[in-house]
């Protein structure tokens, strides 16, 4: 049976595409670290090292065991891949001085091997400093550009392989085809698909479980609900035990909505616990965060003992089940050369912990949401929650923000210093329709592979700084009407320039939003807030209005996910603002900013300003990088 490809990842941002796109090929690929050991490897048809930000001559780069390049396996090196390969081999690896980024033409020497059914001239994508200045022994050269003489080397006796540039990426339009050619130098068999995988699965899920049992923690989600059915159809309903716990952060009616769909489904093994009362007084008084998505993680394990105890199961005999995929991993710096931009809900300190004493089930930790979302309908999930939005485990608690302690002077004088560095940098792209002024809080982003805790911008209309939205959809007659809008809409176009424009050169600034209602200026203010009853209830009445919204203007497929967010901004220090944060991706590593109708933006606006307590509605426009999906 054929074990597939390894990529051995040195921290570069399209290693998960590498396995995304093999796997595409129906040949099974995982992840690993770079230094993990050949004893690992040793039943791998092929190995992938991948790109990655450092230069091999650094010493912080990442430790990698070289014994693997013996193991007689086929190998691709992929960027700096490639340079470790060439280094390793005794070739010579030349430390360059200027960035080579972005698209360029590979002069092809024979179509054939790893470049197979290649034209003489390809487009290939690059991102590199250091270049191959000469290849190792037994190596010959199969590809150069002007800017770099080895573009693609390879032996073809021990089929190694060395490209600088990489095929993963969709701007190398031959990409999937060298892919293609390396898994079949390889000798890989092209079985790899979705019901195979449930089989190898459920088969991997019997080993590690052995005698024991798995008591799963399941909100209700496409991921927790398909690691269930994974885990009662491996091991039957008698060894898994599902356990969704109300934390008091979910939406409108979900878990009655969880418990219903989970009960038609016929699982008799789902006990609902209602736990928000503990989880709002672990949270009493905490605004920063991190810290908040700490306690939470951990108030979900706390709640686990204690339902584990009262049911009087042994917790060495339960495992803790959980539906964690691979993009949890990455972002709660969970690899071993990512940055941490948020501590997930399942990687939080104690899962850690179990982690290490292997005392954890994630049989999704492998896989994207796009897999997780077939292999849901494989295992006959409804479409509709196969392709529910995904909601995040710590839910409304994260998009609640918190403030401890009014702003002071001090901040107002920093916020009116950025605010200033804005306007001059946003001037020669915004033009004199447009008003920009700084938010005073600050929001979580992602920039340069790294967190970021910044201001967002406000983009209003004109000297009268006014809102996007006419006045008739925010209930006030002040008789003016949005430059921007219009019969064709929203000039979505030119705010995207501003907003990439705008976080490209301040550093302050992470996020840009517009303000949709109400029509006129606001002068607001932040105010100290935690997470309450109240400001959940909120959230939580705003959130389902917007969702209804989205479904009656079926709006619901255009956009992947649409978190809708509280903030402590007010002009009066009583009500509070709310941000639409609509977005689309793929993989939810990067994501664009939706674009929804002005029709509907109308509706939710008017509604939203009606509700008591909405003082304003903003609309992100940020991509992500540089801010992230949800605000927090
Ligand atoms: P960000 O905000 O990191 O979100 O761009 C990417 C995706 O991850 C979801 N998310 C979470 N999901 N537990 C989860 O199960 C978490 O702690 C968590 N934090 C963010 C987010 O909703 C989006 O889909």
């Amino acid at each position: 049976m054929s074990k597939g490809i390894v990529v051995l990842d040195f921290g570069g941002q399209y290693a998960h595409l590498i396995v995304n796109r093999i796997r595409r090929l129906c040949v099974y690929a995982e992840i690993l670290p770079p230094d993990t050991e050949p004893e690992r490897l040793k039943d791998a048809d092929g190995i992938v090292l991948s790109g990655g930000p450092s230069s091999v001559y650094a010493s912080d780069r990442p430790p990698f065991n070289a014994a693997v390049l013996d193991m007689g396996l086929p190998l691709l090196g992929l960027c700096y891949g490639h340079q470790l390969l060439c280094l390793h081999l005794g070739g010579e690896v030349e430390p360059g001085d200027v960035m080579e980024y972005g698209a360029a033409a590979l002069d092809v020497a024979a179509p054939e091997g790893i470049l197979k059914g290649l034209s003489n001239k390809e487009p290939i994508w690059m991102s590199h400093r250091d270049l191959v200045a000469a290849v190792p022994p037994g190596f010959r050269i199969l590809g150069a550009t002007p800017n770099c003489p080895v573009a693609a080397m390879g032996d073809e006796e021990r089929k190694i392989y060395g490209l600088q540039f990489h095929p993963e990426v969709a701007h190398t339009v031959s990409g999937m085809q060298i892919l293609e050619n390396f898994v079949d130098l390889c000798g890989c068999e092209r079985s790899w698909t979705m019901e195979s995988y449930i089989e190898e699965s459920a088969e991997a899920i019997r080993r590690q479980i052995g005698k024991r049992k798995v008591f799963l923690l399941v909100s209700g989600g496409v991921d927790s609900t398909v690691c269930f059915l994974m885990l009662n159809r491996a091991l039957g309903t008698d060894r898994v035990r599902g356990l969704h716990i109300d934390n008091g952060f979910m939406r409108k009616n979900e878990t009655a909505l969880v418990e219903r769909l989970l009960g038609d489904w016929g699982f008799t093994n789902l006990k609902v616990v209602d736990a928000s009362a503990e989880f709002l007084q672990a949270v009493e008084g905490v605004a920063e965060p991190e810290e908040k998505r700490k306690i939470i993680g951990e108030e979900f394990i706390r709640v686990r003992d204690r339902v584990l105890e009262e049911l009087d199961l042994d917790p060495d005999d339960w495992l803790l089940g959980q539906g964690t995929l691979y993009t949890d991993t990455i972002e709660s710096g969970g690899t071993a050369h990512a940055a941490v931009i948020k501590t997930h809900h399942n990687r939080v300190g104690v899962i850690e912990q179990l982690l290490a004493e292997g005392k954890v089930v994630e049989p999704l930790s492998q896989l994207y949401k796009d897999e997780v979302r077939e292999l849901g309908e494989k295992l006959g999930l409804p479409h509709h929650l196969v392709w529910r939005h995904p909601f995040p485990g710590p839910g409304l608690a994260v998009r609640v923000l918190c403030v401890q302690g009014e702003s002071g002077d001090e901040s107002a004088a920093e916020d009116a210093g950025i605010a200033a560095q804005l306007r001059q940098s946003a001037a020669s792209v915004a033009g004199p329709e447009y008003h920009i002024d700084v938010l005073p809080l600050r929001s979580v982003g992602v920039q340069g592979d790294g967190r970021t805790y910044a201001h967002p911008a406000l983009v209003t209309l004109g000297s009268h700084q006014r809102a996007f939205l006419p006045p008739s959809a925010n209930g006030d007659g002040d008789g003016c009407r949005g430059v921007a809008t219009g019969r064709d809409g929203i000039d979505w176009e030119s705010l995207e320039g501003i907003s990439t424009a705008i976080t490209n050169s301040v550093p302050q600034i992470n996020r840009v939003v517009i303000q949709l209602g109400p029509s006129h200026k606001l002068n607001q203010k932040l105010k100290e807030g935690y997470l309450t009853q109240e400001r959940l209830d909120l959230l939580r009445d705003a959130d389902s209005l917007v969702m209804e919204a989205l479904d009656r203007h079926r709006l619901m497929d255009q956009v992947t996910q649409m978190p809708t967010v509280l903030l402590p901004l007010s002009s009066d220090g009583a009500q509070e603002s709310i941000v639409l944060r609509p977005i689309t991706t793929d993989d939810f590593m990067t994501a664009r900013f939706g674009r929804l109708p002005v029709d509907f933006l109308e509706d939710v606006t008017m509604r939203l300003l009606a509700l008591e307590g909405v003082e304003a509605v903003y609309y992100d426009i940020t991509h992500k990088p540089p801010g992230t999906v949800e605000w927090e």
